[in-house]
């Protein structure tokens, strides 16, 4: 295990996806934002000489979620929820669970707050006994980015505790037909935080928009270090619409899609004689590939982007993370790897 400098928290896999390789570095559903939803946003454009109001976005979160208006903090993405956490709150011991994204790690560190890491292996399933008692704020993915595992909701209530915070990141949870796992609605568990992303299922990766979802004191926290006016009309055009009833089931019929696909994949790359990380049940799949870093620039050279592992704590270059696709250019991916694979190094 490497010392947290020799991890580059700030890598993102944009940096993987470079200019005319077929992307499946980066976790975006691939022909979005869809023409309904950019319509809206270009019609938000005729709105820009007024300044942002937030109120329709958040009552369609809280009508969403079943939250009060007190329970919902309405972000530029997740991006700056993690900021803000950073930068409202003062943990004794910060907790992340690794291998997850970075950034909740990085923003932490860029406030000043030391962290811990819990970082798990095998099949990356989390026992919440691997948590110190004493930590404060723990943060954890779900499902997680890179691993695609989703852990039980009851997993992640057992780690709730009075005097803790407890921080979701379900910028995936729509990955999951009916977010079974999810803790969004669950008000019972003391001091849960859920951070929502729009970015994945939507598309909205230059956008900005997301939110977080908690107890009243801890959002009002939250709400104090946020700048004015920090999400944008657009942004909060796209929240509401994203919330409506049609959204949510375009966005559930995708994720079943997306269940067909990414077992489909998980078969043809375990057929190759790859580990692929089991139970994946988000938009991407972990695999660990014996030079994994020589196989991933070979596929490079064929013009294909998979995301390195080796800047995630826990994880070396042997893994890479596979976005799931359309199946034809899943097939004419695999083919490629099985003929590098297959290639003398
Ligand atoms: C697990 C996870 N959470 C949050 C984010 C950031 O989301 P947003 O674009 O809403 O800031 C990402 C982006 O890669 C992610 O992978």
């Amino acid at each position: 295990m490497l010392p947290p400098a020799e991890y580059d928290l700030g890598h993102h896999g944009d940096v993987d996806a470079a200019p005319g390789l077929v992307d499946l570095a980066v976790n975006v559903r691939g022909g979005t934002p869809p023409g309904w939803l950019a319509d809206r946003l270009r019609d938000s454009v005729g709105e820009l000489a007024r300044y942002p109001d937030p109120g329709p976005a958040q009552k369609a979160v809280e009508r969403r979620h079943g939250r009060p208006a007190a329970e919902v903090l309405l972000t530029a993405g997740a991006a700056e929820a993690f900021v803000l956490l950073a930068r409202a709150l003062r943990p004794r011991r910060a907790v992340v669970v690794h291998p997850q994204f970075t950034e909740p790690e990085a923003a932490l560190r860029a406030a000043g707050h030391p962290v811990d890491r819990v970082v798990l292996d095998g099949d990356f399933t989390l026992d919440p006994a691997r948590v110190p008692a004493d930590a404060d704020l723990v943060v954890v993915g779900n499902p997680t980015n890179p691993t695609s595992v989703l852990h039980p909701a009851e997993t992640l209530a057992a780690l709730a505790a009075p005097g803790r915070i407890l921080v979701v990141d379900e910028a995936f949870a729509d990955c999951v037909p009916g977010e079974p796992e999810s803790l969004a609605g669950r008000r019972d568990t003391p001091g849960v935080l859920v951070l929502r992303s729009l970015t994945k299922t939507w598309g909205l990766a230059g956008l900005r928009a997301g939110y977080v979802l908690g107890p009243a004191e801890i959002i009002e926290r939250l709400r104090a270090a946020q700048p004015l006016w920090a999400v944008s009309t657009p942004a909060l055009v796209a929240t509401e619409a994203c919330c409506t009833p049609a959204a949510l089931a375009e966005a559930d019929t995708w994720a079943r899609e997306l269940k067909v696909r990414r077992e489909e994949l998980a078969t043809a790359l375990s057929a190759l004689g790859l580990h692929v990380v089991p139970h994946a049940r988000a938009s991407f799949l972990l695999v660990r590939i014996d030079e994994g870093e020589r196989v991933r620039l070979a596929l490079r050279d064929a013009g294909y982007a998979v995301r390195q592992g080796a800047t995630f704590p826990g994880l070396s270059p042997d893994w890479v993370r596979i976005a799931v696709r359309d199946r034809d250019t899943l097939t004419a991916f695999v083919r490629t790897l099985a003929q590098l694979l297959m290639a003398p190094s």
